[in-house]
């Protein structure tokens, strides 16, 4: 039996970008020309809101936060590199990056060989925190025989999940590339392979919103848009038997989810300004306590109603851990209420 590893992060697209701009979805959200007037007032927000973005729209708020999770990520790396893993199976979603109109499955193990990305060359703007040139490439190792191995095991033990050899649409989704950028913050190189595990996280809004923020207008049409994601205990079930085929693998095997949790972009009914803080806690609660009944009992109408669409990549990882009958060594919720998600980093040690 080989030996597993379990950890849960984010992929925090906000470190990736200036203190300043850490407000920009719920500045968007604001434009949008289906805000009431009341929402527009901060006296209507909640207090810890206001009292987050303080006099600068959040920007002194944010470069406090940013050092906050740049310890997490510290002690991520250092559980890797205790660990040694010899590859990691992570857990992310697409947001109209690789999947969108031809093909949108519910998961997908993406087996592919070494990459070279050139991560700040297709953002809106190449400005990046270790001011590192646009066309600056990264060599991200695969494992293409991992990531066959998985496949394969999945579809015979009855989950029949797709499989890629190479990208479709984008080299890498975000939700894997800023991972391993933050990762790899003091930029020594990250020399683990990976085996991209993507889930349709997004569901009835992939395509109408390109995995992004719905036009307020459309709040009520949800229904109406695209087929959902898969439900939460199903992404439980995929990562249960994840653990199980990778515990029998000749590999020692890291297990990653990588997202935040509620998201205030996909929380309509707080008219998109900040994510379902009271949700993610209840949630964590459970985490904490190891209580995974819980957690199989979530519905997809719970999470849609609390934004935490990317908290699927997270039931996997719970799925996993409880297979493996693990409970968290260490766990921290991180709440926020202006910096569009609540974020946990969880460790699972082997
Ligand atoms: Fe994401």
């Amino acid at each position: 039996m080989a030996e597993i590893l379990g950890i849960g992060c984010t992929h925090r697209p906000l470190m990736l970008r200036r203190n300043e701009d850490w407000t920009g979805m719920m500045k968007a959200s604001l434009d949008d020309p289906a805000m009431p007037e009341e929402m527009k007032n901060p006296a209507n927000w909640p207090a810890p809101l206001r009292a987050e973005l303080g006099n600068d729209w959040g920007t002194a708020s944010a470069a406090r936060a940013r050092e906050v999770y740049r310890r997490h990520f510290v002690e991520a790396r250092a559980a890797l590199d205790a660990f040694k893993p010899d590859l990691i199976v992570m857990w992310g979603d697409d947001q109209y990056e690789n999947f969108k109109e031809d093909i949108v499955p519910p998961f997908a193990v993406l087996a592919y060989d070494d990459q070279d990305i050139q991560p700040w060359a297709h953002r809106r703007s190449p400005q990046n925190p270790w001011n590192e040139p646009a066309d600056k490439v990264f060599r991200v190792r695969g494992h293409r025989e991992a990531g066959k191995y998985l496949a394969a095991h999945l579809i015979e033990a009855g989950i029949d999940v797709g499989y890629a050899y190479k990208p479709l649409h984008h080299q890498m989704g975000h939700a894997f590339e800023n991972t391993v950028l933050l990762l790899d913050d003091e930029r020594r190189g990250f020399d683990y392979p990976l085996v991209q595990f993507s889930v349709n996280c997004y569901g009835r809004r992939v395509n109408a919103a390109h995995g992004l923020r719905l036009p307020l207008a459309m709040k009520d049409d949800i229904r109406n848009l695209d087929p959902p994601s898969p439900n939460p205990h199903r992404c439980m079930q995929v990562g249960a038997a994840t653990a199980r085929i990778m515990a029998a693998s000749p590999w020692r095997v890291a297990l990653m989810a990588s997202s935040s949790w509620s998201h205030s972009f996909l929380t309509e009914k707080n008219w998109q300004l900040w994510p379902d803080v009271e949700a993610d806690r209840r949630l964590y609660g459970a985490l904490e306590a190891g209580d995974y009944a819980q957690w199989h009992n979530y519905t997809t109408d719970q999470i849609e109603d609390c934004g935490q669409h990317e908290v699927l990549n997270w039931f996997c990882l719970l799925g996993a851990m409880e297979a493996l009958g693990r409970k968290p060594d260490k766990a921290e919720f991180i709440e926020t209420w202006a910096f569009v998600s609540p974020v946990v980093f969880a460790h699972y040690h082997a």
